[in-house]
């Protein structure tokens, strides 16, 4: 099988450093062009620099890391505390030896995607901050992606709020950008990423792998563990390594930006009843198959 060449859009994040892990412990399935960090979980200064500590650890720092947008399009960035201070659980993480690179992220997403048009998929992790504002440059740029596959939103109730998920809750108007982009969309929500929970049983079989991606994984997730309890960043590399794990359906996705009470609800709309769709949107993984996968792939690094 031809290697996928990906891009990914992160908010490190505890989540979004098993994700990398995941696609950087994968080089026979998936060529990792360059990592994009946002400000979301924590600030940006701390995703990048978490980004790059992680490309260390896996030993693979010749991946760049591009910082991208500090704040969301509009609003005052919302960060978390799930994740740490620090964004990383206070895992004991190897200092970056390689310098961020020095093109914007919003620069070379757009650069990147126009250069191979219909090659790169685009993996998004945080909010959509930087892909919105790709597109404020140039209108089609995520026509240009292979696939967007993007974790974010749900079909059912969120986590910030009742109805809305964290990555579309941050920055509404990007994501609504996004899903109003035509590009070739796959959601995973939290309907999908809550069916692989973090528990004491899981986190056990991640550091019964032994290596030592596997014990910084351990301590990152006995913190993020605590609170928001999913797997969710790393579903979407693991659909990329093996799309057989999961099921779906083609759905017409709005965001919504007015609605005080609501900002940024994913409405997921019935195909049936609409007749048009904008994304793939996920329904349900194999959750043992997919811990199988992380501990596999965890076990190939260093
Ligand atoms: O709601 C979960 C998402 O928000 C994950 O991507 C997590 O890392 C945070 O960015
Ligand atoms: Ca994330």
């Amino acid at each position: 099988m031809a290697r996928i060449p990906i891009i990914i859009d992160c908010d490190p994040g505890v989540d979004d450093a098993l994700a990398l892990l995941l696609a950087l412990a994968s080089p026979d399935e998936l060529e990792v062009l360059g990592v994009t960090a946002v400000g979301g979980n924590v600030a940006l200064a701390k995703t990048q620099y978490n980004a790059q500590r992680i490309l260390a650890l896996a030993g693979r720092e010749e991946v760049p890391v591009h910082a991208g947008s500090a704040s969301p399009m509009l609003i005052d960035l919302h960060t978390t505390d799930v994740h740490g201070s620090d964004g990383i659980g206070g895992a004991a993480l190897p200092e970056p030896t390689a310098p961020l690179a020095s093109v914007n992220g919003v620069t070379y997403l757009n650069e990147s995607l126009a250069a191979r048009p219909g090659e790169i998929t685009l993996c998004c992790l945080g909010p959509l901050t930087n892909p919105g504002l790709a597109i404020c440059n140039q209108k089609n740029v995520l026509g240009d992606a292979r696939r967007v596959v993007l974790m974010g939103g749900s079909s059912e109730r969120g986590n910030v709020t009742a109805y809305a998920e964290f990555n579309f809750f941050v920055d509404p108007h990007a994501a609504r950008l996004v899903f109003l982009s035509g590009a070739d969309l796959v959601m995973l929500g939290l309907n999908l990423t809550r069916q692989v929970p973090i528990t004491a049983a899981r986190v056990a079989q991640i550091a019964a792998v032994g290596t030592r991606a596997a014990k910084a994984a351990q301590q990152m997730l006995t913190v993020y563990g605590r609170g928001d309890t999913a797997m969710h960043d790393p579903c979407v590399i693991a659909y990329l390594l093996q799309p057989e794990l999961f099921s779906g359906h083609q759905a017409l996705v709005d965001i919504e930006i007015n609605d005080a009470e609501r900002i940024g609800q994913s409405v997921v709309g019935d195909p049936t009843e609409i007749g048009i769709t904008n994304a793939l949107v996920l329904d349900k993984i194999d959750a043992d198959g997919f811990f199988d996968l992380l501990c596999e792939r965890l076990a190939r690094l260093p």
